[in-house]
């Protein structure tokens, strides 16, 4: 929604910025637009960054990622990030995205939705998958209240436990729909190419399966050093203010000379 980068040009930046869902982008070239020439707003995926900028004939001082879902995405589009509303099962964040979580949820072979509960870190991934694949021949999944009774009625899990697991199953799925690793693995991969010498990657992750590929991409890249020995987490008032970032990580790494 622009907030991060209304930051950078009030410093006097001058922003590249890339937004793949239609209606964020929408939204925030609304916000931005008394900023002029200084802000530049691509309709793409963010695995385009080298390609977009080596077009420009641009070096950056440094680039922000600022992964996962906004507050927008989650409760505002209607598209079934949440599972406190009844909505489609669709979890695309983009509209050039094909696959929703409705075709997976029903379409995928037993292995398959077996592997996107597995690589999420769903418990018994397999087990619920095979049950799954079971129940959708007598009623198939069409909205998220539907895929909660099917995750009651798997794990009963108490009360308490409930909502963590269903957040956990809802971004299992999630991942897999918008392709989130593959694009950060593809996107990190490319960005010290366009970074000027000194210049920085900052990258905000709000779970634990893109921190642990940041933390291992920063560490890995001979042309990066690490500046952030531990991730950055927000401060107990920011968390007050702003529940969702309680889970957010921030690592930075800069491009060595
Ligand atoms: C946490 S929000 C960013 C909020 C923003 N920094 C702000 O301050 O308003 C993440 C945004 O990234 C977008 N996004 C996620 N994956 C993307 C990708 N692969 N390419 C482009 N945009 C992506 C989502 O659609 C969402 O709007």
């Amino acid at each position: 929604m622009g907030g991060h980068t209304e930051v950078f040009l009030e410093k006097g930046a001058s922003v590249y910025a890339f937004e793949w869902d239609e209606e964020s982008l929408r939204i925030a070239t609304e916000r931005l637009r008394g900023y002029g020439e200084r802000i530049k707003v691509y309709p793409y995926n963010f695995t385009y960054i080298k390609e977009v900028l080596q077009k420009e004939g641009v070096y950056a001082d440094g680039v922000l990622l600022d992964l996962g879902l906004s507050s927008f995405l989650l409760e505002g589009s209607g598209r079934g990030f949440t599972f406190q509303k009844n909505e489609p099962l669709d979890m695309r964040m983009s509209q050039e995205l094909t696959l929703t979580a409705r075709d997976l949820l029903n379409r995928l072979s037993e292995e398959e939705l077996g592997n996107v509960f597995y690589k999420g870190e769903v418990p018994k991934a397999r087990c619920f998958a095979k049950w799954l694949c079971k129940k959708r021949k007598i009623k198939p999944l069409n909205t998220t209240f539907d895929l909660v009774d099917r995750i009651r009625e798997f794990y009963k899990p108490p009360k308490k436990k409930e909502k963590d697991l269903f957040a956990l199953v809802f971004q299992a799925i999630r991942i897999e729909v918008n392709q989130e690793l593959k694009n950060l693995e593809l996107a990190l991969k490319n960005l010290p190419d366009i970074l000027k010498p000194g210049g920085r990657i900052a990258v905000i992750s709000f779970h634990s399966l893109e921190d642990r590929l940041v933390k291992r991409f920063f560490k890995k890249d001979e042309r990066l050093a690490l500046l952030t020995k531990k991730p950055v987490r927000p401060s107990q008032e920011e968390v007050r203010e702003n529940p969702r970032a309680r889970s957010a990580k921030l690592r930075v790494a800069e491009r060595r000379i």
